[in-house]
């Protein structure tokens, strides 16, 4: 949520922080601004919307300083308009600073600081720090010092990047809650809030933990904590190339990371799947996969489209291994008081692996002593590194807000997982091969399924005006159903649910009538006949029946008014194959409507705000 971009180094920092501020914008697009240093004075250039306002006003500037900030940002306090965009000044306009996250305390330090003369320009919370740090040097602290013992006055979450022109040889970074990663460059040295603004620049990285400060200038960086002890940090080698960055071709993100699925889950599995053992081997896991398997209780916890993905997990454990599991919003558990024991386990979901609720519902696990396993993408994100052992997805960087391909291969991994334990369980030899092979064919399967995206084009060419949709699905396609709505909504702005296909008729039947377009997820499984069913009586209501079918399957044309097929996998792969197609859809019907797909309103991609 919101990004940061600073540059200390020898090169025009303009572009290159124009630059950073666009691979950033997935994380928040109501303003963004840049602050550069030259001729002694800081220069601050703010627009209001997507970053390519931005670029047009700097482009006729004469910008050449070679040590700046940017901040694209997604609002919290205060309407996004030019005033309380990013950077910040405070009085004298020799400091600014971008920051992240939230300062909740900041009324208390701005009545303070207004009653000393300080004058406040913006309604947002972040002003307040640099009154702040400039109160503290009236004060006769130096600059380090005074960011320092300021932030120790804080309360809340912060990323920030700070610049002043007194000190033009040095950035100082600090961070408690909202992420930050120093790239470190040959004379010159880059701060970000994650890593996507580096790749092409450097590949050596030191991620700042919570209570760190960093003071960065072009040959260096110095880090220690905000209550001042030193720290000596580890450099991390990041693979990111720009390629995985760049859209190739694809007119948006979001349907680039649809159709590189099969590519994707090949990788989530490569290397991962015992051919001939009918198992998996998962090295994040290792050996404690064994406190998974004796859990008395698995938590698995994790936010929106992740959230969906644990729901499959839920199921697939509870099919294969026999171990009882609960799944939680992260945001409900960290305040529920769980009940939890050394004998729990706890998995927590995140893409990002910087969710601010989901972090804190690991943490809040690891106070009460439970063993913490994450599954996250981003490589030496916050959650992975927090998590005593994990899996990553390896699906690449995820751009498009609404998430696709993540989702995919979180629901991989989970049937890795299961299959792992269920091999150490009681799953067969048999059985467990089977698995195997049908994970192996299914980014084939999938393939398929892209393959037909211009009946899916048309389908939503003819629904794109409906004002109301629903997704009904049972046992595994019910997460499928409610991770299909959650895509419409998100980047089409239609008002959709997703249902367990047996609860429509406690509520959701009053909506159906002719305008009501109801998506079956309705491939044939155990339960397929009762699905045919609901979707009877859905058509004796006039509703318009949209179904996901099993390839071959003959009487579900007779019923339904679209009918889209897909290959048949095993059940609990089902969700793997099930949801392009509705991926497909939702992509379609907004970009049929003009909508901006990977970026909806209001929206932002990783949310490290509670
Ligand atoms: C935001 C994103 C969703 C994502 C959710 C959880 O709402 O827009 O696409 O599913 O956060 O994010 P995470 O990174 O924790 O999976």
């Amino acid at each position: 949520m919101c990004g940061i971009v600073g540059y200390i180094g020898e090169q025009n920092a303009t572009p290159l922080l124009i630059n950073g501020l666009k691979r950033l914008e997935y994380r928040g697009y109501d303003s963004a601004g840049i602050a550069i240093l030259q001729d002694h004075s800081i220069n601050i250039y703010k627009k209001v919307g997507k970053i390519k306002n931005l670029e047009d006003a700097v482009n006729g500037s004469e910008l050449t300083g070679s040590v700046g900030i940017g901040h694209t940002r997604w609002a919290t306090h205060g309407v996004p308009n030019e005033v309380n965009a990013h950077p910040h000044t405070g009085n004298s306009g020799a400091l600014a600073l971008v920051h992240n996250g939230i300062i909740e305390n900041y009324e208390t330090l701005k009545k303070e600081l207004q009653s000393k003369g300080h004058v406040f320009k913006t309604e947002t919370d972040s002003e307040t720090l640099c009154h702040l740090f400039e109160k503290l040097m009236e004060d006769g602290f130096d600059l380090v010092e005074a960011v320092r013992l300021g932030l120790s006055r804080v309360e809340g979450t912060f990323g920030l990047v700070i610049m002043s022109s007194n000190h033009p040889d040095m950035l100082i970074a600090a961070r408690r809650g909202s992420p930050l990663v120093i790239g470190l460059g040959k004379g010159e040295n880059f701060i970000a809030s994650d890593a996507a603004p580096l790749v092409g620049h450097t590949t050596d990285v030191v991620y700042l933990e919570d209570g760190e400060m960093a003071v960065v200038t072009k040959t260096e960086m110095n880090v220690k904590t905000i209550d001042d002890r030193p720290v000596n940090k580890s450099i991390v080698t990041i693979d990111t190339d720009l390629q995985e960055i760049e859209k190739s071709g694809y007119a948006h993100f979001m349907l680039k990371e649809i159709m590189e699925q099969p590519q994707t889950l090949e990788n989530t599995m490569r290397g991962r799947l015992l051919m001939q053992e009918g198992s998996a081997k998962l090295g994040g896991i290792g050996k404690d996969i064994e406190s998974l398997l004796y859990a008395r209780r698995v938590i698995i916890t994790a936010c929106g489209t992740s959230w969906h993905a644990a729901l499959i997990g839920e199921y697939m454990f509870e099919e294969l291994v026999g171990i009882p599991v609960e799944v939680e919003y992260a945001s409900e558990f960290r305040y529920r008081d769980p009940v939890l024991g050394n004998d729990s386990v706890v998995i927590a979901i995140s893409q990002s692996g910087e969710t601010a609720d989901t972090l804190a519902a690991i943490r809040e696990a690891k106070r009460k002593k439970c063993k913490v396993f994450g599954i996250c993408n981003v490589v030496g994100s916050t959650i992975a590194r927090e998590t005593d052992a994990g899996v990553y997805l390896h699906a690449g960087p995820e751009i498009g807000v609404a998430s696709t391909k993540a989702f995919t291969s979180q629901v991989t991994v989970l049937a890795l997982i299961a299959l792992v334990l269920g091999r150490m369980r009681s799953i067969s030899t048999a059985r467990g091969l089977e698995i195997c092979r049908e994970l192996a064919a299914i980014p084939d399967k999938v393939s398929q399924v892209l393959a037909n995206h211009e009946q899916i084009k048309e389908i939503a060419g003819e629904f794109k005006d409906m004002r109301n949709f629903l997704y009904l699905g049972r046992g595994y396609n019910f997460p499928v159903a409610l991770e299909g709505a959650l895509k419409l909504k998100e980047i089409s702005y239609i008002h959709a649910e997703g249902y367990p296909a047996a609860e429509m008729k406690h509520g959701p039947i009053a909506l159906i009538d002719k305008d009501m377009p109801v998506v079956f997820i309705a491939t044939r499984d155990s339960i397929y006949d009762k699905v045919i069913s609901n979707i009877e009586e859905v058509r004796a209501r006039k509703g318009k029946v949209i179904a996901i079918a099993t390839e071959g399957d003959k009487e579900i044309s007779k019923r339904a008014d679209r009918v889209i097929f897909v290959p048949p996998t095993l059940d609990m792969l089902k969700p793997l194959i099930n949801i392009i197609p509705l991926q497909l859809l939702a992509y379609y019907i907004a970009v049929s409507r003009g909508c901006d797909v990977d970026q909806p309103r209001n929206l932002a991609k990783s949310v490290t705000v509670e």
